[in-house]
């Protein structure tokens, strides 16, 4: 199986695939991730990126691309993806039915979360990540137990801010997915095969919704 998580910044792709992976037993492809490990490891990818991310603004198509086609190639035609954050541009998205045509696959669903601009600022605002494990908490939706601190058993990690959570990057970002982005959304439509989800409420109740899309 292979899906694609589209939606604007702070729409929940990241707390919904947390989920799913688990349920439905995917790999999870997030390019914001991988970004991330990249310009944490000092690697080319991540020195190239990491201005672009830092700005709010979208990573060139061909550096990210490049990743995806690198893991493609590593996981085999017959594992089962979730992609978390690509594509993101019409050429992306090209790319990626290329290169899965290629090794004889296709994309199965794209599940996009509808979600109100105010809703993600407030959830962006108060986003707060784990920098061991990358865990994301919210200050008032999804709180940590002790403040400041990963929940998850032995891991115990400092949270943190999102570069990119601050104020102008957000706005940066909803602009990025608004005028590169959200074209997708009728880029997928006409092939059949968008399921679209309001996703302005609780995580639990969206990923009911998700499953339900699915046939889970
Ligand atoms: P990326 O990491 O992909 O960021 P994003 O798409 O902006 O998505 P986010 O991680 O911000 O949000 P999310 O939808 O996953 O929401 P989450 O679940 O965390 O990309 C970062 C950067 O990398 C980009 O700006 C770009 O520079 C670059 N990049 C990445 N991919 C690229 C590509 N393909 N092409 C070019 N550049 C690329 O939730 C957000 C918050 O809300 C959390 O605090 C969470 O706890 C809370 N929350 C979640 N769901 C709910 C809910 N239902 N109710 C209340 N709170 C909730």
């Amino acid at each position: 199986m292979k899906l694609v998580l589209l939606g604007p910044p702070g729409a929940g792709k990241g707390t919904q695939a947390a989920r799913l992976i688990k349920d439905a037993e995917l790999m999870h492809l997030s390019t914001g991730d991988m970004l991330r490990q990249a310009v944490k490891d000092g690697t080319e990818t991540g020195i190239k990126a990491k201005s672009y991310m830092d700005s709010g603004a979208l990573v060139p198509d061909g550096v990210v691309i490049g990743i995806i086609e690198d893991r493609l190639k590593t996981d085999g035609p017959t594992a089962s993806h979730l992609f978390d954050g690509f594509p993101r541009t019409v050429p992306q998205a090209e790319a990626l039915e290329e290169m899965l045509a290629r090794i004889g696959s296709n994309l199965d669903k794209v599940v996009y979360f509808d979600v109100p601009e105010d809703v993600v600022v407030e959830r962006l605002s108060g986003r707060r990540t784990c920098r061991q494990c990358g865990a994301n908490y919210h200050v008032k939706f999804v709180p940590p137990k002790v403040e400041g601190k990963c929940d998850n058993s032995g891991c115990d990690g400092e949270l943190y801010q999102r570069e990119d959570d601050r104020p102008e990057s957000v706005i940066n970002r909803l602009e990025a997915y608004i005028a590169q982005t959200s074209s997708l959304i009728d880029f997928y439509e006409k092939k059949g095969i968008l399921c679209k989800i309001e996703a302005a409420k609780e995580p639990e109740a969206i990923y009911e919704d998700v499953k339900a899309a699915l046939g889970m």
